[in-house]
């Protein structure tokens, strides 16, 4: 197969828009979809203070990249969940990642702040889930106590698709009306974006070999089995039968999502009486699932 632009021979055949391009062309078409989605959705502003969440993993790693060399003025940000070795791993990876792009990495370690590592607190809570309490909890309090504008995180095409679904076979209406690239900044919820969102995961490992980024490709050891693996195979087998499926159902979503807007419940927003941020209830789920009497303190030293 030969490049749809020059010629030269494919490195990669797209699945939609169905072209074959090579190595230099693709590099060009993947970095202006990202340029475009930062666009259409607004998600940056010039002189916003950028913090992007890594994870070790290639969609973080891609987009700090890609940002980096759109001269965005990024700092990243890591938290070692405390993961028996899988967490040691994922950060020697972030430490290598933001060396190469130069841009300065902050680290939160989960045992060093709360005692304890992800999978070691007694809850009836699945891991993944408080793990996932605790991520965003955390990526927004540091954002918030150091004056970052904006969190930048690598959700993938796939991600969303798979999310969408699984919140659309449980209705779940209220997380599906709070669902999009941008989550606007309210109060001490600072914002958050997406960049990759209409960005297919395999056009990042694509992406990150043709430029040589490395990444880990493990799987959190609490991942495994997850149903939402299966969800991304079956959009994948879906894609291969229509090619296109995926952006046109995220797509489709998003001019949709007003039609759940009626379905989010506005209780009250309380500050939590133990660290001061959003909650529901007198205690934010993140002070109650590590039963803090504290707050954590989470300023750049
Ligand atoms: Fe949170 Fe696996 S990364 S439980
Ligand atoms: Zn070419
Ligand atoms: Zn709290």
């Amino acid at each position: 197969m030969r490049c749809k632009f020059c010629k030269e021979e494919a490195y990669i055949t797209l699945s939609h828009p169905r072209m074959p391009l090579c190595k230099e062309h693709f590099i060009e078409y993947f970095e202006r979809r990202v340029k475009r989605t930062i666009e259409r959705y607004n998600l940056l502003k010039e002189d916003e203070r950028i913090l992007v969440a890594m994870s070790g993993g290639k969609d973080s790693a891609v987009l700090s990249y890609v940002l980096k060399k759109f001269n965005y003025p990024i700092h990243c940000f890591y938290i070692n969940l405390g993961i028996e070795g899988y967490s040691d791993r994922c950060e020697e990876y972030v430490k290598r990642q933001c060396e190469m792009i130069d841009a300065p990495l902050y680290v939160v370690r989960i045992r060093e702040l709360l005692g304890a590592g992800v999978g070691e607190v007694k809850i009836s809570r699945p891991t993944c889930s408080y793990c996932g309490t605790t991520k965003r909890y955390i990526s927004n309090k540091f954002a918030y106590d150091n004056k970052f504008d904006v969190v930048v995180t690598g959700h993938n095409l796939d991600d969303e698709a798979s999310f969408i679904f699984s919140n659309v076979l449980y209705w779940n209406t209220q997380y599906l009306a709070k669902q999009g690239p941008l989550l606007p900044g309210e109060g001490k919820f600072v914002k958050r974006v997406k960049p990759l969102y209409e960005t297919p995961e395999s056009e990042i490992a694509a992406y990150a070999s043709a430029v040589g980024i490395e990444y880990t490709g493990e799987v959190c050891p609490y991942a495994k089995g997850a149903i939402t693996l299966t969800y991304k195979e079956f959009f994948n087998h879906l894609e291969k039968r229509r090619p296109g499926i995926k952006i046109r159902f995220v797509r489709g979503f998003l001019k949709k999502r007003h039609l759940f807007e009626g379905e989010v419940r506005r209780g009250e927003v309380k500050e939590c009486k133990i660290c001061g941020m959003p909650s529901g209830g007198e205690v934010c789920s993140f002070c109650r699932i590590w039963g803090l009497k504290e707050p954590v303190d989470l300023t750049i030293k």
